[in-house]
């Protein structure tokens, strides 16, 4: 037997016992003839006692960091006890070691916190994954996956795979593909999501699907983003947007109550995409902290009075003018205001400058902009911008969706300077009413906002032929968002085959495409498809905020870096020649 116990488990009414244990060498300290090393494993940390007999045997078969080693003992009371951890009473007087492998020195400490760089770190995954920090993330990450799962199960879902070499699926992502040996010149792609099987099993009547699956997507990564990733995925026949918010709505409340022990009684808040973006901007807003967007003016019209007849081009010619109230940063010094236009300066915010008004807490009122607007008018926008004494109003002037997205970074980062954004305070909420269409100026083209299976309202359907008012018509598709970040997507969708061309037609598809493309869903509506609905949520973006970061990558086992790269496996890589010409991808 290798060991009785683990390196977690041992207390105080184990005194006296004999034990066995077998973990890594943590850290090792001596004391002139004696030594003590700390034992680890997945459970814990026991400290061992070696005496002066033992650390004779110990200097002549050295011990270094991270050898796996087994010791035979006696569970001792410790004379100076460590409260810090659960066997911090107790200590193992060795009898008996034993080196069960060796180590060379790790590239980097395993300790919390690590002074590997992000590069090693990936490369030695599996020293990376022995630390705290990561090991708590992996553990919860397993947490949620079960408390996700039994919650499924109480409500009837049926856990079915889907497969992984297919045929595409556009959630608007470039495809991974894989060539065919077998049909040569012919590609499968993997799953950007189970989508359309999903839809299909609908269709077979399993009415209650999900799986927790990985989904693969060509797309720029960032912190919050993997080319391969994990979903939440489900779907449900006979239902409504609100039988499906209810149940996702359940699912996170059973989660965190399961993985946070905490309640959460209200119903999550609901907002209309068309607010969001009018009041914070972007489509995920934050809604830990308020600073909500004053639109003193927005896409060419003025809702600011105060604006009207001034002299001030900038916000003359701009099409929209927008601002913050930053609360209790009136006090800023020039300093720190010159510090925020350089940042909305830089490339990423792309803004010319960003206009401040001072609400002084002794009343007066002070602007960068004093020469175009009086102390009255001044005072007009700070109404209108709903800000106080003390108040910072920050204001961006420019094109639309540029000022729209800038300002939303803006409040974000105020949020941030100000420490409004705890991770561990939690506010969720769904934003709903998601346009159908959006307009891609590059290729003139109107894209699928969510994806091509999502249904319009059904009130709207008739707009869907006047291309002229595509902007206007609005998708049954909800988001989850919770602190900023979307955890979730889903919709109704279409299950009738008259309407699924309509919107393939829409989106500039030819018949024929359309048929070649999707004619196997198409079909399926033809026999029977029952209304339904379905969601998926992010399952790493959930970890990854339970566990306090935005950051996904340390909450995946072996994620990719930000140029889709397995660091430790050294992938992707060439193939070699032969295995080019089978594939027929060479002749
Ligand atoms: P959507 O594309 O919105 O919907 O994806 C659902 C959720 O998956 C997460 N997500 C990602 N997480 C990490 N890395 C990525 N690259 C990544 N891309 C997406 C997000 C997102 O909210 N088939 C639809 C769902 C449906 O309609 O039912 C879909 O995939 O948290």
């Amino acid at each position: 037997m290798y060991r009785t116990h683990t390196c977690g488990a041992l207390r105080i009414e184990h005194k006296g016992t004999e034990v066995t244990l077998a973990g890594w060498v943590q850290t090792i300290r001596k004391f002139g003839s004696i030594t003590f090393i700390d034992l680890r494993d997945r459970y814990g940390i026991t400290q061992l006692y070696f005496d002066e007999q033992l650390n004779t045997r110990l200097d002549a078969n050295p011990l270094g960091r991270e050898f796996v080693i087994q010791v035979k003992g006696k569970v001792l009371e410790r004379t100076s006890k460590n409260a810090k951890i659960p066997t911090g009473d107790i200590e193992i007087g060795v009898a008996e070691f034993t080196i069960l492998n060796g180590a060379q020195t790790p590239p980097f400490t395993i300790e919390e916190e690590t002074d590997g760089g992000d590069e090693l770190r990936m490369k030695y995954r599996y020293l990376d994954l022995r630390r705290p920090t990561l090991k708590r993330n992996i553990e919860l990450r397993y947490k949620v996956n079960r408390s996700v799962r039994n919650y499924l199960d109480t409500q009837g879902f049926w856990d079915i795979e889907t497969p992984f070499l297919i045929r595409s699926t556009p959630e608007g992502a470039r495809d991974f593909v894989v060539p065919s040996r077998m049909n040569q010149g012919q590609f499968y792609a993997l799953p950007q999501s189970p989508q359309t099987f999903k839809q299909l099993l609908m269709v077979s009547g399993y009415d209650r699907y999900y799986q927790v699956v990985k989904c693969f997507r060509d797309e720029d990564l960032r912190a919050d983003r993997q080319p391969e990733f994990t979903q939440i995925d489900c779907e449900m026949c006979f239902v409504e947007q609100e039988d499906i918010l209810n149940t996702f709505e359940g699912l996170f409340k059973h989660v965190f109550k399961d993985v946070k022990g905490r309640e959460i009684t209200e119903a999550f808040p609901r907002m209309t995409y068309d607010d969001a973006m009018w009041q914070y901007g972007n489509d995920k807003p934050d809604i830990r902290f308020g600073m909500k967007i004053a639109n003193m003016k927005a896409a060419g019209k003025v809702y600011c009075d105060a604006l009207n007849n001034s002299e001030f081009k900038v916000f003359n010619d701009a099409e929209t003018v927008l601002a913050i109230a930053v609360p209790g940063a009136a006090e800023y010094t020039r300093k720190q205001t010159d510090e925020l236009t350089e940042w909305v300066k830089r490339p990423q915010i792309g803004m010319s400058g960003v206009v401040n008004i001072k609400c002084n807490a002794d009343g007066t009122v002070k602007s960068s902009v004093d020469k175009f607007f009086n102390e009255e008018k001044l005072r007009e926008i700070a109404t209108f911008c709903n800000a106080g004494k003390g108040d910072l109003i920050l204001i961006l002037a420019g094109a639309e969706t540029r000022s729209r997205k800038a300002m939303s970074e803006l409040r974000l980062e105020m949020g941030n300077r100000l420490g409004l954004r705890n991770p561990d305070v939690y506010k969720p909420l769904w934003v709903i009413d998601f346009p159908l269409f959006e307009y891609d100026e590059e290729t003139d083209h109107w894209m699928a906002k969510h994806h091509p299976f999502t249904s319009p309202k059904p009130e709207q359907i008739a707009l869907m032929d006047d291309r002229s008012r595509y902007g206007e018509i609005k998708a049954n598709a909800y988001d989850l968002v919770l602190n900023g970040t979307e955890v979730g997507g889903g919709s109704i969708r279409i299950f009738q085959r008259g309407l699924q061309e309509k919107m393939f037609a829409a989106l500039g598809m030819s018949k024929e495409e359309a048929q070649d493309k999707f004619g196997f869903l198409m079909g399926a509506f033809e026999y029977g498809a029952p209304p339904h609905g379905g969601i998926a949520l992010g399952f790493d973006r959930l970890c990854a905020l339970l566990g306090g970061q935005e950051g996904i990558r340390d909450f995946i086992a072996f994620p990719k870096n930000n140029m889709g790269r397995d660091m430790m496996l050294d992938a992707p890589s060439a193939i070699d020649e032969a295995q080019m010409k089978e594939l027929g991808l060479r002749s």
